[in-house]
């Protein structure tokens, strides 16, 4: 019998290219890991987008292929006083975007929320009259829509028109104009770029009465020949709340309507005293604040592992969907980044901590990409 020699050398080159062959099949960025499923966004704020957020702009560049204006496009950012257009931030987002090869978002064209007041009145403080308002609606889409047309890819037309119950909220917009100002925004964003994708966007679509409203109105926008392609979750979601189920059946019942679903702006609420709160009414939300701060020094493991695996399981709800999820946006960057903290309450959300540093939820949704989606 003859023993052969193998050198030590020849045997740690095989184990070594052995061990980066396998980790080449493991993709180690959301971006890379979801590349076949579906985008992967993140919202950036003015320091992000002008390159001032040294910490961030690594983790923006290697994880995500898609990028959301977290304030920059809203309206009182581009048209500060009626006729008075500024697009410094919104400039330098589209950018960013561009320089970095992502498919850059458009946030928002009409909400009731972080738009001036003295949109809706004249110059005496009276308010405008219907045509007044849909020519100031008009000329601000025509003009914001079309600056960035074909560089936007895709538009959160109208955000949050519904109130909980599935009723029309009485916004400014829907008092003056009427209901109609929902297809008007969709006409004239459609007049504006007619190959950019445009979406209604809402929180809490997962409760049934408001996905209910919201179905109804996408039926009666699609039956109007009114051009909508995606119905945007904001995914502004808790530790229990909404189910696996309800995501799910959520997504199903857009999807049966003919419209994309796109999850917009994603983040899991984990402080204590907000569960109960199932809604992201950005005034709800800064109600509560006294006793919230239940995690000011940091996430406890047992907590970090739950968040874990609360986004696992939503993740593989979207993936189980991907024929229709188009994008799963990332409402922030680090936790630091998060519109949920607020005076007096520090959140934890997000997948990355407030030194840049990815959280055991990082890692479980990188995992949850590898493992087959489930029927
Ligand atoms: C939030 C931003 O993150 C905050 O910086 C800002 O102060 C308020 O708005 N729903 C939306 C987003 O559609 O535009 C909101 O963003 C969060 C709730």
């Amino acid at each position: 019998m003859t023993i052969r020699f193998v050198p030590i050398k020849t045997v740690l080159i095989v184990l070594t290219a052995a061990t980066l062959a396998g980790c080449a099949t493991q993709p180690t960025t959301l971006k890379e890991a979801y590349k076949n499923d579906f985008l992967i966004g993140v919202a950036v704020n003015q320091k992000q987008f002008s390159g001032e957020d040294r910490r961030g702009d690594p983790i923006i560049k290697a994880q995500f292929n898609s990028i959301s204006p977290e304030n920059a496009l809203k309206w009182d950012a581009t048209e500060p006083e009626p006729g008075v257009f500024d697009f410094t931030n919104a400039d330098k987002y589209v950018a960013f975007g561009e320089s970095n090869h992502m498919v850059i978002v458009g946030h928002t064209l009409v909400w009731n929320h972080q738009t001036p007041r003295s949109v809706f009145q004249d110059t005496n403080g009276n308010p405008v009259t219907r045509e007044v308002l849909l020519q100031r609606m008009h000329d601000h889409i025509q003009t914001v829509v079309g600056r960035y047309k074909g560089r936007i890819k895709d538009w959160d037309v109208v955000n949050e028109a519904l109130k909980d119950n599935g009723e029309l909220r009485p916004s400014p917009w829907e008092k003056i104009i009427g209901p109609d100002y929902i297809e008007k925004a969709f006409q004239y964003a459609h007049e504006a770029d007619p190959d950019a994708e445009l979406n209604y966007n809402d929180y809490s679509l997962e409760n049934q009465e408001k996905r209910d409203g919201a179905i109804a109105l996408i039926k009666k926008l699609k039956a109007d020949g009114i051009p909508i392609n995606a119905v945007g979750l904001q995914g502004h979601l808790k530790m229990a709340w909404p189910t696996v189920a309800e995501e799910d059946a959520t997504i199903s019942d857009f999807a049966k309507l003919g419209v994309k679903v796109m999850i917009t702006e994603f983040d899991i609420d984990v402080v204590r005293a907000t569960q109960g709160n199932r809604t992201a009414d950005i005034e709800a939300n800064a109600r509560l604040v006294d006793g919230a701060n239940t995690y000011s020094n940091g996430l406890p493991a047992n907590v970090q592992q739950a968040l874990a695996d609360r986004y696992a399981e939503l993740m593989g709800v979207y993936l189980k969907h991907r024929d229709v999820v188009e994008r799963v946006t990332f409402w922030g960057v680090t936790d630091g980044d998060s519109w949920l903290n607020t005076p007096g309450r520090m959140n934890h959300p997000l997948l990355f901590d407030r030194q840049g540093q990815a959280k055991p939820a990082f890692d479980a949704v990188l995992k949850a990409a590898r493992k087959p989606a489930g029927n």
